[in-house]
């Protein structure tokens, strides 16, 4: 049985003080931090890169989630394993040579994630599997914080947690991200996360610790 993980996105904290916010993330008990980085290319928002991470880094205690939405993942991906990446994610939809950026990441020793859009379906890993130690569904188109959850994840997950279990591949943690907040968790809990990611569910409510205990209850 995998554990069940909170990762905060702190795309919805305040980044005039940033170490405030992850303090009381790690003080409140969540698992990893979840950084979103985006390039005004792949996605339509420019966020963050390898300099911010590392002084997110310096501060952090627990381990870095890092989501790369940028294209041309393969070309920075040495970059953000030095700032401190735990989890280096890319996205299926950038990578032509896909199993290539894998292994170099996975050379590393560090945990390697793939990302599907929404309209991505989940066969398209089907002859990656042996490679990857976690899978991220997006059940937002990504890009901003804030948006909602689109219903059709939950039948995507059913149709991955099938996918591993007939591929002998149930050890690959699932994550999904965007929309989850208090109202849907336990669904995607029941449908097959892992890792829930959640940005502005968790720090745009108005007690954030009393929101991640609520949320690591429904996720039991
Ligand atoms: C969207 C990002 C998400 C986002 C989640 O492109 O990948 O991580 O910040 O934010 P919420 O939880 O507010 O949807
Ligand atoms: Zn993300």
């Amino acid at each position: 049985m995998k554990k069940k993980k909170i990762s905060p996105s702190l795309l919805s904290a305040n980044f005039s003080n940033i170490e405030k916010d992850i303090k009381m993330l790690e003080v409140a008990g969540v698992h990893l931090l979840h950084i979103d980085v985006m390039d005004g290319h792949f996605v339509p928002n420019i966020t963050m890169g390898p300099f911010i991470v590392s002084a997110i880094k310096k501060v952090a205690t627990i381990p870095l989630d890092v989501h790369l939405m940028i294209e041309n993942p393969g070309d920075y991906t040495d970059a953000f394993i030095d700032a401190g990446a735990d989890y280096l994610t890319i996205h299926y939809e950038t990578s032509r040579h896909l199993h290539r950026v894998l292994q170099k990441i996975k050379s590393s020793k560090i945990k390697v994630g793939v990302s599907l859009n929404p309209h991505t379906p989940v066969s398209v890993l089907e002859d990656i599997l042996p490679d990857l130690d976690l899978i991220l569904i997006m059940s937002v188109n990504p890009g901003f914080g804030g948006q909602s959850f689109i219903p059709n994840t939950i039948n995507k997950l059913k149709k991955l947690k099938k996918l591993l279990k007939d591929n002998n591949a149930e050890h690959i943690e699932v994550e999904v991200d965007g929309g989850i907040k208090l109202e849907n968790i336990k669904t995607v809990s029941e449908a097959g996360c892992d890792i829930f990611v959640s940005g502005s569910g968790i720090l745009k409510t108005k007690k954030p610790q009393d929101t991640i205990q609520k949320m690591m209850k429904l996720i039991g």
